[in-house]
């Protein structure tokens, strides 16, 4: 390969083949091995979307039914992670937690890196554990107890049981199984290419996961639904959001939830997560945060289409919203769609080590060259 294909953050290089996720950013189309987004988040639920990504195809309902128990399983935390997480300062925020519990649980029977069944089941063992230290520190920060989980409930249903200590409604649950098939898996993202570069050193799984937990925390990645619900505080209502707008991007200000490095057109999941929130909403009598985005989507459509730019809502945009009518506080916003993306890395990692090669690309040095060493009293 030669220099002149540099490419400022990778944009449009292909790193490597993949069967787990298909996106045509122009079209607007996101699927899982070939299951179209909206279909699967109209008629599937979180355990067998999470089968699809992992081993490619729907499961058949006794490989269904195995699948759940064994996420079930895996929900209960073991010992050592739980007292790390009380030995953290309580402003911690809940990333570097999550972060902290699945490094510890690298300590926990550890399985080398590589290809191979023991992995696949460990695969599934981070998949259930996920929600269940994201819910513990989320009530260890507050001084609560943590909650056991129960066996009984779905695995978006028990999250949040384990976060408020009360079974949520049926309709809350299956709207947050909906969200987190939602976040599941989007391809090469930061976080996903991070834990895949992570595993092509065949580093043990939680190690890799923990990498990819870590990429997910920047604001211009799993941070950037924070950052929507911050920006709405200065948006003091529809009438004025074009204003505030205009003026936000006078500064140069990045707008949250906007933007997309893959999409041209408006993100699939986005469309399902406006309705969602605009049904919750109207259910709840409270469209403030709907009304406001709605207005910010169109007056940023207007003002970049003239601009020869467009730029339309990402998964961001809505998401934090519908989470709130949810009864979810904003600090869990991030680590929320750890709980779902861990599915993503899971299936990307195993697919990475089923024919890997060790990520190795190269710099285009621009710096000096043929410089002589010089005592300290000459330097300058
Ligand atoms: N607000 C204002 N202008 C924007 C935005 C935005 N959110 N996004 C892009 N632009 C402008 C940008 O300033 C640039 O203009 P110019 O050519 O005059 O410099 C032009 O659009 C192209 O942008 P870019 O920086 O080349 O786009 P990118 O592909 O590097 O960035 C992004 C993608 C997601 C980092 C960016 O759109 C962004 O910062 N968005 C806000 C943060 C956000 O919502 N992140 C969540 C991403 S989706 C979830 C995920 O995958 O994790």
């Amino acid at each position: 390969m030669s220099e002149t294909t540099f490419a400022k953050g990778l944009e449009g290089v292909i790193a490597d083949e993949s069967k787990v996720c298909y996106i045509d950013g122009d079209k607007g189309l996101l699927s899982y091995r070939g299951y179209e987004i909206s279909d699967l988040a109209k008629n599937s639920n979180f355990g067998e979307t999470a089968w699809l990504l992992l081993f490619g195809r729907l499961p058949k309902q006794s490989e269904l039914d195995e699948f759940n128990k064994r996420l079930v399983a895996g929900r209960k935390l073991p010992a050592p992670i739980v007292d790390a997480l009380k030995a953290l300062p309580k402003d911690t925020h809940p990333m570097v937690a999550l972060q902290t519990g699945v490094a510890i649980h690298g300590g926990i029977n550890p399985v080398d890196g590589g290809p191979g069944e023991e992995n696949v089941n460990r695969a599934v063992e981070m998949i259930a554990i996920f929600p269940s230290i994201v819910a513990a520190w989320a009530r260890i920060r507050e001084g609560k107890d943590v909650v056991e989980a129960r066996d009984d409930l779905g695995h978006g249903q028990n999250f949040l049981y384990m976060l408020n200590n009360e079974v949520p409604d049926e309709e809350v649950g299956h709207i947050f199984d909906v969200c987190l098939i939602l976040h599941m898996e989007h391809s090469f993202n930061a976080s996903t290419f991070a834990g895949r570069v992570v595993a092509s050193t065949l580093a043990p799984l939680d190690a890799a996961l923990a990498a990819a937990v870590g990429a997910l925390y920047g604001p211009l990645h799993g941070g950037a639904n924070e950052g929507v619900l911050d920006m709405l505080e200065d948006v003091p209502s529809a009438e004025e959001a074009p204003a505030w707008l205009d003026a936000a991007l006078e500064r140069k200000e990045r707008i949250m939830g906007m933007g997309h490095r893959v999409y041209r057109a408006k993100d699939p999941r986005s469309i399902v997560l406006e309705d969602y929130l605009k049904r919750l909403s109207e259910k709840q009598g409270d469209s403030f945060n709907y009304d406001r985005l709605k207005a910010i989507e169109k007056r940023m459509a207007e003002v970049m289409e003239a601009k020869g730019k467009p730029i339309y809502p990402n998964v961001d945009f809505f998401s934090g919203s519908l989470y709130r009518l949810l009864g979810i506080d904003v600090a869990e916003f991030t680590s929320i769609f750890a709980i779902a993306r861990v599915v993503g890395w899971v299936s990307h990692i195993v697919e990475q080590w089923e024919d890997n090669r060790i990520f190795r690309p190269k710099a285009l040095y621009n710096g000096n060259h043929e410089l002589s060493w010089k005592p300290m009293d000459e330097r300058s």
